[in-house]
């Protein structure tokens, strides 16, 4: 089995950035990819001051903080990728723009390459179908953030090997994570539960059952949950939330998955969540988020 040792990961955002993160504090050599310089040098900044705020609560030594500062590159050029173990993607939430880069990371991974993706619903299938390699592709599916979060969702495509799948586990769990695996249906395991909750959270605000801070705090209190729906959606962001919901509602052909107008209106308003500060919530008198 081919041993693990450079990672490349596409898209920097607060995903891509957080799995960089981990994989560098956990001793590998990683490039961060993005289209969007911008993007890179917000996950830079994301990425230090992460590792400086775990160092200062002794949950993270100064020396593994700098190894793993060391041991990070960012570039936009895909290229970079070309001797990486694994390419983990986790660009937005669209099967369209998901398998154009799975077309192009086909071409410039070398051949024993795994390409795995962070897709959060979109079937691993359709993404493997645009590569050469279907038995080397696979779903990475880290919850956020993922410096932090416990788990890591493994999802076999219909052609996904024996091999890439072991070696992704053995991976995972070598990054702290605890596996559970997923047959490949949109939403997987987690979001396919999940999303129903929280776009059932917005037909709640929608149809005026109650305020935004009674539906959370009636979660939160009720049913032990640590965020309550739509604070979770702020975090997750807005329309992250409504493209699992469409991939639901198409994927699995029922209209109970349909997603709540409220939802569509605010994404269509830019109202993403935390990441854009204002989705249901309004957070620019606040702090930035902490995303240790
Ligand atoms: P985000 O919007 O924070 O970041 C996406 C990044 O991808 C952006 O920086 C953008 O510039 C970059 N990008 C877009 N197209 C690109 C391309 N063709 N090549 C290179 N970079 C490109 O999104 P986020 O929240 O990090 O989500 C990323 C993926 O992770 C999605 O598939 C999402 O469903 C999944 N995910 C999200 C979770 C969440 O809580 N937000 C949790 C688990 C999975």
């Amino acid at each position: 089995m081919t041993e693990i040792k450079a990672i490349g990961v596409v898209g920097g955002g607060q995903m891509g950035s957080g799995i960089a993160q981990l994989a560098a504090t956990y001793g590998h050599q990683v490039w961060l990819i993005d289209s969007d310089s911008a993007a890179l040098a917000k996950a830079t900044d994301s990425i230090s001051s992460s590792i400086q705020r775990l160092v200062s609560r002794n949950l993270l030594s100064r020396e593994i903080g700098a190894n793993a500062l060391q041991r990070l590159k960012f570039s936009t050029d895909l290229k970079e990728l070309h001797s990486a173990d694994v390419i983990i993607e986790a660009i937005l939430e669209s099967e369209d723009v998901k398998r154009k880069l799975f077309v192009e990371l086909d071409k410039i991974a070398k051949r024993s390459s795994i390409l795995a993706s962070n897709t959060s619903s979109i079937p691993i299938t359709r993404l493997a179908s645009a590569t050469t390699r279907p038995e080397q592709v696979i779903g990475m599916h880290f919850m956020n953030p993922p410096p932090v979060m416990k788990l890591v969702e493994i999802v076999r495509g219909a052609d996904t090997s024996n091999e890439t799948f072991d070696a992704i586990k053995i991976l995972a769990e070598r990054l702290g994570k605890t596996v559970i695996c997923s047959q490949d249906y949109s939403g997987f395991i987690v979001n396919r539960i999940l999303m129903p909750m929280i776009n059932e959270a917005f037909f709640a605000l929608y149809t005026g059952v109650a305020t935004k801070e009674d539906i959370d705090t009636g979660m939160k209190l009720g049913t032990n949950h640590p965020m309550g729906p739509l604070e979770l959606a702020d975090f997750i962001g807005l329309d992250v939330c409504l493209s699992i919901m469409k991939v639901l509602h198409s994927g699995l052909g029922d209209n109970k998955y349909a997603p709540c107008p409220l939802l569509v209106q605010y994404v269509d308003a830019g109202r993403l969540g935390r990441k854009r500060r204002i989705g249901v919530y309004d957070y620019r008198k606040l702090p930035e988020p902490d995303k240790s």
